[in-house]
């Protein structure tokens, strides 16, 4: 498992800096309030998708929010709260975040806890490392309780063990602690969010609302291994880590961290949306606009969570949707065949 530390997000925030400036503003769109529950869709002309989240009650924009970048970019409350409000006044329903992601909680709770009834609140527990010791009961508890003072709320809609190894969860202490917490009315449903192995496990034990995991056009092991069970299993999916980190930013490769094995990936899979003046595309069909839309035609995938720094970002991410529409089944083929063309046995689900 690599978890980026601060300094490498702020590192690749600097590296990428230059690139996004190059970056179209947003388009404007006709504003619309949304009431997460309703399934109501706004006044604007043209409202984004929503799908059903697996078997939960949730029916979920296909582009949710994620809320890593701002607790580790240390992003500045007023910007956090423009960025989460205008995108919950264009649609948005979903927001997820996690306990470890700095300060994100708190920030969320801050800008948005006061529309509560506008969104699906989504967060994890743990990130501990395998074989350490705070996958007990008694810490998911107490995260889950600090998750619900921090985020100014007395439920969540969903809380995800975050990237529980394999052993751990097999011996199911962590889920049955999340299932009390289910009971208990703290959150509505129950998620596993990582990868690989651990992912499949917790697929296949059928004991999970939801699953988070890695899908887009650099990540597409889960594809053959998780994804189809997860249907079946009528699970809600969330596409974390959607547009790749849009890695194709980096003139070079990235000198550390998070986002150093997407950037190779991307070198070796050379797709002609992600090289050379391409990457500067900002439409529909350009690097960011094919990447979500590939990760939506994904079958099984129900909501792709873009993580930010940006206000003007998730609308601008949303037009791309609307105005390419689905990712045309040729085109989604060829990235497949690509993909199954280049991939290397170890690129399994990035964590
Ligand atoms: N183990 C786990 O459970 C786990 C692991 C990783 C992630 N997650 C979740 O998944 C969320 C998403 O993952 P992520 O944020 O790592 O990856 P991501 O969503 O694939 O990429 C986010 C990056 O893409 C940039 N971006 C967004 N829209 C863009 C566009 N149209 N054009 C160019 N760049 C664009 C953002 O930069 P700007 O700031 O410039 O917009 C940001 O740097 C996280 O926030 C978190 O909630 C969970």
């Amino acid at each position: 498992m690599t978890r980026p530390t601060r300094r490498e997000f702020l590192a690749s925030a600097a590296a990428i800096a230059a690139f996004s400036g190059s970056i179209g503003a947003a388009q404007s769109e006709g504003a619309g309030r949304t009431t997460a529950g309703s399934g109501s869709t706004g006044s604007g002309p043209s409202p984004l998708e929503r799908r059903k989240f697996g078997a939960t009650d949730m029916t979920v924009t296909v582009l949710g929010f994620g809320g890593a970048e701002i607790g580790y970019q240390d992003v500045d409350q007023a910007i956090v709260d423009r960025l989460l409000n205008s995108a919950l006044d264009a649609g948005l329903n979903v927001i997820d975040t996690a306990e470890c992601y700095a300060d994100s909680e708190e920030a969320i709770g801050r800008s948005v806890s006061g529309r509560r009834n506008d969104y699906f609140l989504f967060t994890k527990v743990g990130h501990m490392e395998p074989g350490e010791a705070g996958w007990t009961p008694a810490s998911i508890e107490r995260s889950i309780d600090r998750s619900l003072e921090r985020l100014k709320t007395d439920r969540v809609d969903l809380v995800q063990l975050h990237s529980c190894d394999l052993d751990t969860l097999k011996r199911g202490a962590c889920i049955d602690a999340l299932e009390r917490a289910r009971k208990a009315g703290k959150t509505r449903y129950i998620g596993y969010s990582g990868d690989g192995a651990a992912a499949l496990f917790a697929v296949e034990s059928g004991r999970f609302d939801a699953l988070q995991t890695s899908v887009s056009f650099a990540d597409q092991a889960c594809i053959e291994l998780t994804l189809p069970k997860a249907q079946a299993g009528n699970m809600g999916v969330i596409a974390k880590r959607p547009i790749a980190n849009a890695v194709w930013r980096y003139d070079a490769e990235p000198s550390q961290g998070y986002h150093v094995d997407y950037w190779k990936r991307l070198q070796k899979l050379n797709y002609d949306f992600t090289r050379g003046d391409a990457r500067t595309n900002t439409g529909p069909d350009g690097a960011a606009g094919t990447a979500l839309r590939f990760t939506l035609a994904v079958p099984g995938v129900d909501v792709a969570i873009v993580g930010t720094t940006k206000p003007e970002r998730w609308k601008q991410n949303a037009d791309l949707l609307r105005q390419g529409g689905p990712l045309p089944h040729d085109r989604y083929e060829a990235i497949r065949a690509r993909w199954k063309e280049v991939a290397a046995p170890d690129w399994t689900g990035r964590t």
